[in-house]
């Protein structure tokens, strides 16, 4: 209860405990904690667990979901859609440093992945929406978005046959906010990327990760990385400020975006405070942290051992915990995620319209 106390606060002696617990203290004593027994025998007890694909996700919810997320009707000028900044054929992001928004003239924070992002305790890099069906809210309004309202939006699905067939077969009510948040928050709850290599050998395929990146995991744990990106998701479960061991923000460090948590709850300790990323897909999602501010990994995890550590990190161990990160992005409708496919810099829409 006082751990976890501590982690939803974030402070500075937080990471100090949760450090010392980690890396010094009792490993093989969380571990047990963390690891469901009942998953499976040979579950691995790590503090990272495998994903597997969701139960009870209603298959025409899906369908449907899939199709207003790939639907640019839902922005306001019917030319974007979730799928505009959330390319599943780019592993969900849109391989921009920041967003370019609706002006095109760039919004100020870098777009997450939508794979896994249902495992997160909350969304956005200040965590302000609490569910999935919350965050779609933002984006109906999100001046940078859809920048529209509801009714408007749900005109404009009611005009087309097949969702008034689809919606009313699926919902009593047809369609409405609620159910066009529900059909959406379900496909996206069904981009889970199962059966990764890392995640098999957890399950107890030995051969499944081999020496070196099984030399990086183990310094993935050494460091005290671990005390942050943790869990299914290697993250995702808990804020923590940027700049731990020293400040991260130098003179812009009053600027809205880098204050974080800090523009939900108003408190000082709240100032650039983040929601942690997971790991799961980091070797295909570059740029990084909140403001696309990192090219590479490298110079992400260099910064990381640095701010959030106080620790000098060589390269050799940087590889090393590049290698074992390469492990974590698993499948999603039968293919591997990988960085194969093209990075479109530009705002061009590859969707479907209809
Ligand atoms: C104009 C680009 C854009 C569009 C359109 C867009 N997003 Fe996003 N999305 C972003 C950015 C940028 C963030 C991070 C914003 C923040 O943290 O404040 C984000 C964050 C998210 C997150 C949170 C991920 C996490 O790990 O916290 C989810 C989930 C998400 N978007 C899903 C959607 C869905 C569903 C739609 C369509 C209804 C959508 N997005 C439309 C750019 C976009
Ligand atoms: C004290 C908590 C903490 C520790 C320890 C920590 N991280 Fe992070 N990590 C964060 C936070 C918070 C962010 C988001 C920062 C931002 O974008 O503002 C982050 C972001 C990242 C990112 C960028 C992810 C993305 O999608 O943008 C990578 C990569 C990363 N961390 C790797 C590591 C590695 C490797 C270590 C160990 C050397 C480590 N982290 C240690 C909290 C931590």
């Amino acid at each position: 209860m006082l751990l976890y106390w501590y982690l939803a606060k974030g402070s500075f002696w937080a990471v100090k405990l949760l450090l010392f617990f980690f890396v010094v203290a009792a490993p093989g004593l969380l571990n047990g904690a963390i690891a469901d027994p009942s998953t499976s025998l040979s579950l691995r007890h790590e503090p990272v667990q495998p994903l597997f694909y969701p139960s009870g996700l209603n298959p025409e919810k899906i369908t449907l979901g899939e199709r207003l997320f790939h639907d640019q009707r839902l922005g306001r000028e019917s030319r974007m859609s979730c799928a505009t900044c959330h390319s599943l054929e780019n592993n969900g992001i849109d391989g921009l440093t920041r967003s370019m928004g609706r002006d095109k003239q760039g919004m100020l924070l870098n777009t997450p992945t939508v794979f896994n992002s249902s495992l997160n305790h909350r969304l956005f890099w200040d965590g302000r929406a609490h569910t999935l069906e919350a965050q779609i809210n933002f984006v109906v309004e999100g001046i940078q978005e859809f920048a529209t309202q509801w009714p408007v939006l749900l005109n404009k699905l009611k005009q087309d046959a097949q969702y008034r067939r689809s919606f009313s077969h699926i919902y009593s009510e047809g369609i409405t906010a609620a159910n066009v948040r529900n059909a959406i928050s379900t496909f996206v709850r069904s981009l889970i990327t199962i059966n990764s290599r890392f995640d098999r050998w957890l399950l107890g395929d030995v051969n499944a990760i081999n020496s070196e990146e099984k030399a990086g995991y183990h310094l993935f744990k050494k460091y005290g990385c671990i005390a942050c990106h943790q869990g299914r998701n290697v993250g995702g479960n808990m804020f923590q400020k940027l700049g731990v061991f020293k400040a991260f923000f130098g003179h812009d460090k009053h600027a809205r975006s880098h204050l974080g948590r800090y523009n939900v709850t108003g408190k000082e300790q709240d100032k650039h405070v983040f929601r942690v990323p997971s790991l799961r897909l980091v070797v295909l999602t570059p740029p990084y942290f909140h403001d696309g501010s990192a090219k590479t990994l490298k110079d992400a995890i260099k910064v990381m051992a640095e701010y959030q550590l106080g620790r000098n990190i060589s390269e050799q161990d940087i590889e090393s915990i590049i290698a074992f990160l390469k492990t974590l992005p698993g499948e999603y409708k039968g293919r591997v995620l990988s960085d194969g496919a093209t990075q479109d810099a530009s705002y061009k829409n590859t969707d479907d319209p209809e």
